[in-house]
Parts: structure tokens; sequence; C-alpha cells
């Protein structure tokens, strides 16, 4: 594990946070069947592209220091691509996926058999969930969507898998069907257990939620970063924190800005190719939460 660099920015002093990832090469990308309003089966892609932006993707987290593992990607399993619905990852337990939809399906087998190889507890689910797709940790604290894809029941699961609190949020705008598409943890880890100044923080998409949850946001987030239509709209909210870097579409120039001036350090990738899909960055993007990942980033 490499030690956080501390970098003072103009607002605020952040620290970037070591991270693990597991990516997958999007070699058998393509848009054969639709399960979300992004996706267009009858429109063309270019898989020479999508893996070309991925690679700019993976090779940038390197260069920031993180450690990336990649899962062989499967022929006939186009969306593979997107590991954060490959799991979720706390402590080095693995809580594996049970997609909505049976395009998908053939995935989760495969994600939990790279998990058993890699030396990671493995669970296996009983209820429908997505993954770091519909689960955020922040803090102590696990952020779960529900509306499309991972069902209340998961939300249950989840806390019991790992046994902390979950907070459930209704997402009610298809094209924000994931919760990692309305909302980025930008500070996981909160201040007192991170010695800093820092306090865990998300930005999110307020229109994305019914209100009970924007209500639920606005009490819990205070200082959140409140995002633009126009920004989410581009999945500017699709994005991979290591608590100072955040790596986010060139389209989200508003979200840009104000995570400049909050001290953060916006980088841009492009992945337009992989939003055929309708994923991003973040989707491209499976946080691996080795045991006592949170002390070492104190
Ligand atoms: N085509 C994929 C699906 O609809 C995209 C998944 C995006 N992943 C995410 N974490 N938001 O399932």
């Amino acid at each position: 594990m490499s030690t956080p660099e501390t970098v003072t920015a103009p607002t605020a002093t952040r620290t970037a946070h070591h991270r693990r990832y597991l990516m997958c090469r999007p070699e058998h990308f393509t848009v054969s069947y639709k399960i979300n309003p992004w996706m267009e089966p009858a429109k063309p892609t270019d898989t020479a592209k999508a893996v070309a932006q991925w690679q700019k993707l993976h090779d940038l987290y390197l260069e920031l220091g993180h450690e990336v593992e990649l899962i062989d990607p499967l022929d006939g399993f186009p969306d593979m691509v997107y590991t954060a619905n490959g799991g979720f990852v706390i402590d080095g337990r693995a809580y594996v996926p049970k997609f909505r939809f049976v395009e998908r399906a053939g995935e989760a087998p495969a994600f939990a058999d790279w998990f058993r190889a890699s030396g990671f507890d493995t669970i296996e689910p009983e209820e429908v969930n997505e993954g770091e797709g519909d689960f955020l940790l922040v803090g102590d604290t696990i952020l779960a969507g529900t509306g499309f894809r991972s069902t209340g029941d998961s939300h249950r699961e989840v806390g019991e898998v790992f046994g902390r609190e979950v907070v459930s949020l209704n997402l009610i705008d298809p094209r924000f069907y994931h919760l990692d598409t309305a909302i980025s943890v930008l500070d996981p880890v909160e201040g007192a257990a991170n010695g800093g100044p820092e306090r865990a923080n998300i930005a999110y998409l307020p229109g994305a939620f019914d209100d009970a949850s924007r209500a639920i946001l606005e009490e819990r987030f205070p200082d959140a970063i409140l995002v633009a239509d126009a920004d989410g709209a581009v999945f500017g909210l699709n994005s991979a924190s290591d608590g100072y870097n955040v790596i986010i579409s060139p389209r989200a120039t508003g979200f840009e800005k104000q995570l400049r001036e909050r001290g953060y350090n916006p980088i841009t990738v492009d992945l337009s190719e992989l939003l055929l899909g309708g994923g991003g960055i973040k989707c491209c993007t499976l946080e691996l939460r080795a045991a006592g990942d949170e002390e070492k980033s104190a």
C-alpha cells in the first residue's frame, strides 16, 4: 500500500487514498439488447473505440498509484465491462450480485469465481441486487438504491451480510436506474477515522430521487455538492474519487467547476462509447476493499 499523498488545494486540504479496483476490458462490448433507456440496439457500436477509451481510464488509475485487477471478459456478455455490478466488497468479503435481467445473469458466477480465486470471502445472495451499482459505502453507512434494479429485500440482506447501517433511497428517473448514476461518493471516510479535515461527503443529483429520499440526503449530507440536471444527464455523477482526484466525464463541466471550488482535482476521461450501454466511469470500476482498509488510509 502506498502512503496517502497530501495535496494542498485552494479551499481545503484533500488527501488521495490508495484504491484497488476490479475492471474488465470491453473486448466483447456492443449493445445487442435494451435493459435501460440509454441502450439502442439498432445504433452501431465501435468495440475498438470502447476498448481504447476504457484503456485510458485503466492507465489513469495506474498513473495515480492505484491498483487494478482484471477479470476476463466473457463472449456473449457485452455488459461485463460494467464491473461495478459485479459485486460489493468490504473488508475482504464479496457479496455476489443477482442480476435483475436474464441478459446479465451469467455474469454473476464469473464474478463469484473471480472473487473466490482471488481470496475473497464470497457470499452468495438470495435477493436481486446489482452490486456497487446500487450500494455505496459512505463512512460506516451503506447507501442503497432501489426502484429499477436492486430490491428493497437486498438492502436488508446487504445490511445483514456486512453488519452495517443501510439507508434505502428510491430512484425515480429511469435514466438514473442505478444509484451510482445519481450519487458520487467523494470522501468515503469519516473525518475521525481519517485523522484529517475530511468528512465523508457525496455529490448527488436531487431530481433522481423521490421527496422522502431527497430529505434523507439533505439531512445526512448538508455539505453535499448538488449537481445540476445538465451534468447529471451526461452521467457526471458516475465518477470515481480517491478523496482528491475525481475522475469525471468531460461533458460534466458544471460539476467539474464545483469540484475544483471544493478543493478536489477533477480529471476528465471520455467514455462516450460505453455510454451507449448506459454506463460510465464508475460503472467500469469496482472497489476491492481489503480487511482493515479504513485504518490503512488513516
Ligand atoms: N448496460 C448495463 C445495464 O443496464 C449498464 C450498467 C451500468 N452500471 C452501473 N453501475 N451503473 O445493466
